[in-house]
């Protein structure tokens, strides 16, 4: 995610906010940048890369000024560059602006704004808000900033400054979190409280909607409507390493709850609820070259090769393509049937896995269209792709995926829905999809609002030293995948199974020692999963299942139950792994595992 921070007060500017962006570099960033006003007009440093390349650029050339904004840069529109890199300035180069979150309108203005003689140079969406800030500047910022946002839509953590008013910086909320820091005769705005613990531990957090006005004497909370709104000052509790995880005892404890938000992020903007479509420019393919493949190959690795196969079941079921799903490893050596009506999926959370780049390496050489579905923007495998869908779930830092998993599978259901409109489903099924779609995030908060059960089950069964996970259709890779997040971070064996296959050699394993995890939602093979789960409780295994909300069948048969919420079969998988990844963590807490960095593992596997 992108971190912002700002400052007005009677200190120089530039080593504050270097500072504050260097203590904000765990929220993961590609670029950075700052904006210094010194009364005689605003100086704007940027640079991609390190904040390390934008500090060795300053050395020599700081600017003075003790009124200023810095920002490090999570790319979600257009590649890691310096000319992408923030602050962005309007076209008379007077406002400079920084931002964290997605505008989804920006196109629909940017146009507005090139018929009114706007030129950009850069790619961004921030761009665009800047130059409609200063298009609506009258010699108030505040109330540029204001009239701006009426027009936006999406979500936004903005600070803006302008030079004819080199006291002031205007900051905003609305789905990108702000806080003000008060200080001693200074004031600052900060994505978060780590940027400016070490100057004040006295916040006020801002909530959606709301602006916060900071001069050399004060501050003043307001929302679009409201010029003045009352907000209780907070004291900072917490040490830095316990704000970079966002209160959380570990990264990959945080990730799992930002999935209501990463999810929606993933979405965001790419849904045509009237259209029953998606929206998909990244593919760079026309509607008549998606309607020319003939066959899709899906290849990954890991938790990624996992939401691959859910996306086998959807692309198959909804766009009647047939679909492969291949392990990098494994399709990049031998000699895989590929051709130019193949579509090539990679997808990959980091972009940089080396098997999965040679993959798509050999697959263009085959002649094959590439897309990518990948979280780091700019990476390699984004790079080389022929197009692609960035997933936007913000930087994974915990190496068991999890955010990116649930958005991998998110991104998966857009394409499925898009090829599919193209072909044979109907504008009712897909608005139908779309709002399933669109009840997620807030059905994997529902989830995580009883993650307390989940703790629970994983004392029960904390002590097992092998587990089976079990899943019918598209619940199957759920259970590979809920086996993965056991075994990776709490090092008990576990193993992925579709059910049926029990009865073809791994019901032996079955004792009252072998916790059985069935993903067990009311679907269209529920009534199959009954029946392997009375064959496991014949044999004294103990059953832990998650359901349907009200499944009294299966209630009655298991050991231990979750309930999840319904949904259309095809999207469930984004529901059942969310108290898998809990299950597996409080597991290897228990366990005293090293939750974030699992021994023997990397984030990201560079080298075959
Ligand atoms: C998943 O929890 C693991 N960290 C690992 O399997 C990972 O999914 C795999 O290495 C692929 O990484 P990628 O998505 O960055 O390509």
């Amino acid at each position: 995610m992108c971190g912002i921070v700002a400052y007005v007060g009677p200190r120089q500017a530039t080593p504050i906010l270097l500072e504050g962006l260097r203590r904000m570099e765990y929220r993961g960033y590609d670029s950075a940048g700052l904006a210094i006003l010194n009364g005689q007009g605003i100086k704007v440093r940027k640079a991609a890369g390190k904040l390390s390349v934008l500090v060795d650029k300053l050395k020599t050339d700081t600017p003075a000024g003790t009124v200023g904004i810095g920002h490090t840069r999570w790319a979600t529109h257009g590649a890691p560059t310096t000319p992408n890199a923030h602050p962005h300035t309007d076209r008379s180069g007077r406002i400079a602006l920084i931002h964290n979150g997605i505008i989804e309108n920006a196109g629909t203005i940017k146009k507005a704004l090139l018929q009114r003689g706007h030129t950009f140079q850069s790619e961004t969406d921030t761009e665009v808000l800047a130059h409609l800030v200063g298009e609506l500047y009258k010699g108030n910022l505040e109330e540029a900033v204001a009239a701006a946002l009426r027009d936006v839509d999406g979500a936004y953590g903005i600070a803006v400054v302008c030079a004819d008013e080199p006291d002031v910086v205007v900051a905003a909320r609305n789905g990108s979190p702000l806080l003000v820091g008060v200080g001693e005769n200074e004031f600052f705005v900060a994505s978060d409280a780590s940027a400016i613990l070490e100057h004040t531990r006295s916040v006020v957090y801002l909530d959606d909607g709301e602006m916060v006005v900071l001069t050399r004497s004060g501050y003043r909370v307001r929302n679009l409507a409201v010029r003045s709104i009352e907000k209780p000052v907070n004291q900072i509790e917490w040490d830095l390493a316990t704000i970079e995880r966002g209160g959380y005892q570990h990264f990959m404890l945080k990730e799992i709850y930002e999935q209501p938000e990463s999810l929606k992020n993933t979405l965001r903007g790419h849904l045509l609820e009237e259209e029953g479509t998606a929206r998909l420019k990244g593919l760079n393919l026309a509607d008549e070259e998606l309607n020319q493949v003939d066959r899709i190959v899906i290849t990954a690795c890991g938790t990624s090769w996992h939401s691959g196969l859910i996306g086998e079941y959807m692309l198959e079921e909804m766009a009647r393509i047939p679909v492969e799903v291949e392990y990098a490893s494994e399709f990049r050596y031998r000699n895989p049937v590929v051709d130019r009506r193949t579509l090539v999926i990679a997808i990959s959370q980091s972009g940089e896995t080396a098997d999965t780049l040679a993959a798509i390496r050999e697959a263009k050489r085959r002649g094959a269209r590439t897309v990518g579905l990948v979280n780091v923007v700019g990476s390699t495998i984004a790079r080389e792709v022929d197009g692609g869908l960035y997933l936007r779930a913000g930087p994974e830092v915990g190496v068991a995926s999890t955010k990116a998993f649930s958005s991998q599978v998110g991104a998966l259901a857009m394409l499925a829905l898009r090829i599919a409109r193209l072909r044979h489903l109907s504008v009712l099924q897909g608005r139908q999809f779309i709002e399933a779609l669109n009840q997620l995030p807030d059905q994997i908060a529902q989830i995580l609002a009883r993650a307390g059960e989940v703790e629970k089950l994983a004392e029960r069964f904390a002590n097992a030293q092998n587990a089976l996970y079990l899943g019918r259709g598209v619940n199957f890779p759920v259970a590979l995948e809920g086996a993965l997040k056991l075994k990776e971070i709490s090092y008990v064996h576990a193993e992925g199974y579709p059910a049926a296959e029990m009865k073809h050699g791994p019901i032996a394993l079955i004792d009252e020692n072998m916790p059985v995890v069935f993903i067990a939602p009311k679907d269209a093979v529920h009534s199959k999963i009954v029946s392997n789960i009375e064959e496991v409780k014949a044999r004294g295994g103990r059953v832990i299942a998650l359901i349907t909300e009200g499944d009294a069948e299966i209630t009655r048969l298991a050991d231990a139950t979750f309930p999840i919420p319904e949904t259309l079969d095809l999207l469930s998988p984004i529901l059942t792994s969310v108290p898998l990844q809990l299950f597996a963590y409080h597991v290897a807490v228990r366990r005293g595992c090293n939750v974030d960095q699992p021994r023997n593992l990397a984030k990201s596997v560079t080298v075959e």
